[in-house]
């Protein structure tokens, strides 16, 4: 399921994100606690390092930029269902085109709808319209939507997983 690859596809950027922060804190941790060495050796190993560490660095930046940028083109194009024109122009820009709450791998203003129950939905929109649920974003963006307008929106984002899938297969 997409939740499950959304998931996976997180957790790996973040891990990619991690060891690029531990790479750059490993280069300065190790020139500083083994100073005496690299004092030492500085005539020759310095230089050396110079030389071969670069453009090996850049390799490994280069390779981990195509791994993300494949992980973020295959999140996109599972993700690129179609959805309605009223959903796009009212909801897509703060809850995603796909309803993820992302947009290019950023964050948008307002949660995930994907994976969520048209029933779920349908009762939160309800009560943000009748100011149940506290938010005075969605209550003003529903205050000119029918419970009819709603519902449509509802079952429409309780599709999503079920769009998302037939373009899988
Ligand atoms: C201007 C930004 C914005 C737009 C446009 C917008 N929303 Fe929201 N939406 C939010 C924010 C922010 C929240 C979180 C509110 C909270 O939980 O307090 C939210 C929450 C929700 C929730 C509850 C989700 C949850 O997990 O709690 C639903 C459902 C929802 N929006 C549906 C819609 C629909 C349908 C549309 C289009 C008609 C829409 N939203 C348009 C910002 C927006």
């Amino acid at each position: 399921m997409l939740s499950l690859k959304n998931i996976i596809v997180g957790v790996l950027t973040l891990g990619i994100v991690g060891l690029m922060v531990m790479t750059y804190m490993g280069g300065g941790a190790y020139q500083g606690g083994e100073h005496a060495k690299v004092i030492e050796d500085f005539g020759d190993s310095m230089s050396q390092k110079a030389v071969v560490a670069q453009p090996e660095e850049k390799d490994d930046r280069a390779k981990e930029q195509e791994q993300l940028k494949a992980l973020r083109d295959k999140a996109g194009n599972v993700g690129a269902f179609q959805v309605s024109q009223a959903y796009k122009t009212k909801c897509a820009s703060c809850h995603g085109v796909n309803g993820s709450g992302e947009q290019n791998g950023k964050k948008l203003m307002g949660p995930k709808l994907f994976g969520q129950d048209a029933e779920k939905v349908y009762t939160d929109l309800v009560d943000f319209k009748a100011g149940r649920k506290e938010n005075m974003i969605m209550k003003g963006l529903l205050m000119n939507l029918s419970e009819e307008d709603l519902r449509v929106f509802a079952d429409e984002i309780g599709e999503f997983p079920a769009r998302a899938k037939a373009l899988e297969e």
